[in-house]
């Protein structure tokens, strides 16, 4: 470990001038931010803005110019101290693959080959279920088991190995309202218990709103990185589309609505296109 790190004072994750172009077309350009242990971090961007290619990057599963440092050193596969729950998950409901034989895969994720049972690794496995409330379906199989819960159960599966780093693409997507407050609940509770990082990807910013400490807004193929309240404001997503966009007030919430690139030049109030509407509150 660095001094810089022992100290804590290097950011645990630092994404500087990464750039990626894929089939010809550059999908990331200039994304700069960085991240601290117990940061809550919100990744959001529409379809196609580049989330799941950034997670990528930072995995060291996808080339790229620039510079990512995990934990201060440069980024790599298999790295232990990233913890990663993917945006697809399907697992047919005939696998016989506990949730619990799910989790304690995720001991084995960083390295080649799978570790022979033993108490300690059981109790580690207990200890995460109950931590992600998952015990009541623990023996029940995967591909079984609601969305909330799958979720649950990938989130034990991508901490048990102990990250510093946890990265989450869009947990929330299938997820009803309900659910997903136990979701971002539950990762805001570990988050602050373990001192751990969370970057977490997501469309819609709303329900993420109450917990996250930053946030790095994607469009365009660049990101703009802060506070909410520093990054969700007309003059920075302006910016960041390249055309006017409003963050529009209403009933305590926040509206983002962004035109269609040349609307700036048109003063009618009903010429809007409406390419993203956000909720925010
Ligand atoms: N392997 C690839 N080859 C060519 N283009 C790709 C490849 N992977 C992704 N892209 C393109 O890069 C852009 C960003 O894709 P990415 O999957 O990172 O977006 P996203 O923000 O995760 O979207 P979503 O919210 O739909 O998951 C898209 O336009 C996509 O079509
Ligand atoms: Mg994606």
């Amino acid at each position: 470990m660095s001094e810089a790190l022992s100290n804590g004072s290097a950011p645990i994750l630092a994404v500087d001038e990464v750039s990626v172009s894929l089939a010809g077309r550059e999908v990331l350009r200039d994304v700069s931010f960085a991240i601290e242990s117990g940061e809550f971090t919100g990744l959001i961007g529409s379809n196609g803005a580049g989330k799941t290619t950034l997670f990528r990057v930072i995995l060291g599963l996808q080339a790229a110019h620039g510079t990512v440092l995990v934990g201060g050193a440069p980024r790599s596969r298999r790295n232990p101290l990233i913890g990663y729950v993917p945006q697809k998950f399907q697992l047919d409901p005939d696998v016989p693959l506990r949730a619990r034989d799910l989790v304690a895969l995720g001991l084995d994720a960083h390295r080649y080959g799978i570790a022979t049972p033993s108490r300690a690794r059981r109790a580690r496995v207990e200890e995460m279920l109950e931590a992600v409330d998952a015990r009541d379906f623990a023996d029940a199989r995967v591909g079984t088991l609601s969305g909330g819960e799958q979720q649950r159960v990938l989130i034990a599966h991508a901490l048990i190995a102990a990250p510093k780093l946890l990265l989450l693409d869009e947990p929330l997507a299938n997820l009803d309202l309900r659910s997903g407050h136990e979701v971002v609940a539950l990762l805001a509770r570990i988050t602050s218990e373990q001192r751990i990082a969370v970057l977490i990807s997501a469309h819609e910013m709303n329900p993420l709103l109450p917990v996250i400490d930053r946030i790095v807004y994607l469009a365009a193929g660049r990101a703009a990185s802060g506070t909410t309240e520093e990054v969700v404001r007309t003059s920075v997503l302006s910016a960041l589309y390249g055309h006017h966009v409003d963050v529009l007030q209403v009933h305590g919430r926040v509206l983002v609505v962004a035109g269609e690139a040349g609307e700036l030049a048109d003063t009618s109030d009903h010429s809007h296109t409406q390419t993203q509407v956000e909720i925010v509150s």
